[in-house]
C-alpha cells in the first residue's frame, strides 16, 4: 500500500491483474485462435452468471473439497441469498443445462458447450495462481463414452499445440464409478491407516474425509507413501475398465501420447471414470503446473437435478494464465494482432481540418488509421508512425492543401506518390491497394 498526500492510493485487490492494452494481445491471440478450432469440433458459447448460489458448487464441486472449503468468495446479498463467485464453470453449466432443459429430445445429442469465463478462488497467489483467474472449458452432455472422453482431450491437445505448446504431457487414470471408489477408498485408508503419524497434517484430516486426495498431496512425507498403495485401476468393474481401454487405443489411434498415473485424483468431487490432466515439460518455473484439468461426471447432472435427469457429462478446463505463460516459456511467438495500415502526418495548424476529413475517409473505407492529433513535429510525427509500425503514411502540409493532392509514402519500400485529394476522396481502395503492394 502506498500513501500520497495523506491519503492511500487504491491498487487492485491482492491476487488480481490488469492485462494492459499491449499485454492483451497475446489474449486476443489465444481466444481466436482456441474459438477457430472450437468451431471446428462444433461447441458452441454458453455464458453463464459470474455468481451462483452457493449450494450449487457445496453440492456439485463437494463440501470437502478445498476449492469449497477454503477457497470460495462467498457472501450473503442484501436479501439475504448465500451468494458464491464462481470458483468453476462445470458446476454452473450444469445448472443452466438443467434449468434450461438442454437434455430435450429436440436438442443437439451430444450437447456441446465452451465459455471463456474469469473464475474466483481464494489462494495463495503466485506465479500461474491468482485469486481471479480465466477459464477456458468446455462441457459435453448425453454420451458416457470413450468417444466422447477421447474427443474432450484431443480438443484441448489440438488447441495447446496450435498455441505453440508443443513440450508438453498428458496424464490420464479412471476413478471407476461410485462403487469402485467406495471399494477403493476403504482399500486405501486400511493402508494408510497404520502410518498415520508419518502423514502431512492436512493428510491426516483427509484420511477419513476424503482419503483420494492424500494420493495428490505435495507433501514429500505423503509421496514416498503413497508410492506404495494399492491402484485404483485394480479395483474398476468391468464396464469401466473397457471405457478406459478404449481410450487408450483411441489415443494411440490419434497419435497422442499419453502416461497413465493411478494416483491422479484431481481436486473436485464430481468425476468418475476418465479424468485427464495436462501440463508443460521443461525445467522453467512452470513446468509441471497442470494447465489443463478435466474428466467425465456422469452422475453430477442427475445429482443436482434431484435424480430427475440422467444425463452423463464430460469437459475440461484450461487456466488462460498459466497456457500464456507456458507459451512464453516455450518461446511461441504471436502474430501482430493490431495491425496500422495508414498514419496521417499533418504539418502546422492549417491542416487539421484537411487531415480530419482524409483520416474519416480512410476509415470509412475500412483501414485501420490514425493521425496526430497534438501538432506534433514532423520528425516526433514519423516516429510515431515507425513506432506503431504503420504500412503507409500520408503526409498533409500547407502545400498540398494548396495543391489539393496528399504524399502516400510506403514505408517499407520508401517510395512515395502524389496523389490528387478528389481522387482519394472518390473511393481510396485502389490507390491504398496499389501503393501497398508495391513495396519491393
Ligand atoms: P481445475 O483443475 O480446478 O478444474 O481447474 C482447471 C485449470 O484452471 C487448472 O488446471 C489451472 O490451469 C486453472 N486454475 C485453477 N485454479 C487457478 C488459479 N487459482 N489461478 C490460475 N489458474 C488456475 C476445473 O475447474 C474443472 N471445472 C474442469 C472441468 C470442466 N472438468 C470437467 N469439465
Amino acid at each position: 500500500m502506498s500513501v500520497r498526500g495523506g491519503s492511500v492510493l487504491i491498487q487492485k485487490p491482492k491476487g488480481t491483474v490488469d492485462i494492459l492494452p499491449g499485454q492483451v494481445d497475446v489474449w486476443q491471440f489465444v481466444e481466436e485462435t482456441a474459438k477457430a478450432i472450437l468451431d471446428r469440433y462444433r461447441y458452441f458459447e454458453i455464458r453463464t452468471p459470474m455468481f451462483e448460489s452457493y449450494d450449487l458448487f457445496a453440492r456439485g464441486v463437494g463440501e470437502t473439497t478445498d476449492v469449497v472449503s477454503k477457497e470460495m468468495y462467498d457472501f450473503y446479498d442484501k436479501g439475504d441469498r448465500h451468494i458464491a463467485l464462481k470458483p468453476e464453470g462445470t458446476a454452473a453449466v450444469v445448472r443452466a443445462f438443467i434449468e434450461h432443459k438442454l437434455y430435450a429430445p429436440e436438442e443437439a445429442k451430444p450437447y456441446k458447450v465452451f465459455y471463456l469465463s474469469p473464475m474466483f478462488r481464494y489462494e495463495r497467489p503466485q506465479g500461474g495462481r491468482q485469486r481471479q483467474f480465466n477459464q477456458l472449458g468446455v462441457e459435453v452432455f448425453g454420451n458416457a463414452n470413450a468417444n466422447t472422453d477421447v474427443e474432450v482431450i484431443s480438443l484441448a491437445w489440438d488447441i495447446l499445440t496450435s498455441l505453440g505448446i508443443h513440450n508438453k504431457k498428458l496424464v490420464i487414470n479412471s476413478l471407476g464409478t461410485p462403487d469402485t471408489r467406495l471399494a477403493y477408498r476403504q482399500a486405501l485408508i486400511d493402508y494408510l491407516e497404520p502410518h498415520f503419524d508419518q502423514l502431512s497434517k492436512d493428510s491426516q484430516t483427509r484420511l477419513h474425509k476424503n482419503p483420494l486426495r492424500v494420493l495428490d498431496s505435495k507433501a514429500p512425507q505423503d509421496q514416498e507413501l503413497v508410492k506404495g498403495a494399492p491402484s485404483i485401476l485394480a479395483y474398476l468393474s468391468e464396464a469401466s475398465k473397457a471405457r478406459f481401454d478404449m481410450v487408450q487405443a483411441m489415443l494411440d489411434d490419434l497419435g497422442i501420447p499419453y502416461e497413465i498415473d493411478a494416483n491422479m485424483v484431481r481436486g473436485l468431487d464430481y468425476y468418475q471414470d476418465t479424468i485427464f490432466e495436462i501440463m508443460p515439460l521443461g525445467d522453467d518455473l512452470n513446468a509441471q503446473a497442470t494447465i489443463c484439468g478435466g474428466g467425465s461426471y456422469d452422475g453430477l447432472v442427475s445429482q443436482l437435478s434431484d435424480g430427475k435427469q440422467e444425463v452423463p457429462g464430460c469437459g475440461f478446463a484450461i487456466g488462460l494464465e498459466r497456457l500464456i505463460l507456458t507459451m512464453a516459456d516455450q518461446d511461441v511467438q504471436v502474430p501482430e494482432m493490431h495491425p496500422l495500415d495508414i498514419y496521417v502526418v499533418n504539418i502546422g495548424e492549417e491542416t487539421d481540418r484537411y487531415a480530419m476529413k482524409v483520416l474519416h475517409q480512410l476509415r470509412q473505407a475500412g483501414y485501420t488509421a490514425d493521425r496526430d492529433f497534438l501538432m506534433r513535429k514532423a520528425k516526433r510525427q514519423f516516429k510515431e508512425a515507425d513506432k506503431q509500425g504503420a504500412d503507409l503514411v500520408i503526409t498533409i502540409g500547407g502545400q498540398e492543401i494548396a495543391d489539393q493532392v496528399v504524399q502516400i509514402k510506403n514505408m517499407a519500400s520508401g517510395k512515395e506518390e502524389t496523389v490528387a485529394y478528389a481522387d482519394l476522396a472518390a473511393d481510396p481502395r485502389p490507390i491504398i491497394e496499389a501503393i501497398k503492394g508495391d513495396n519491393k
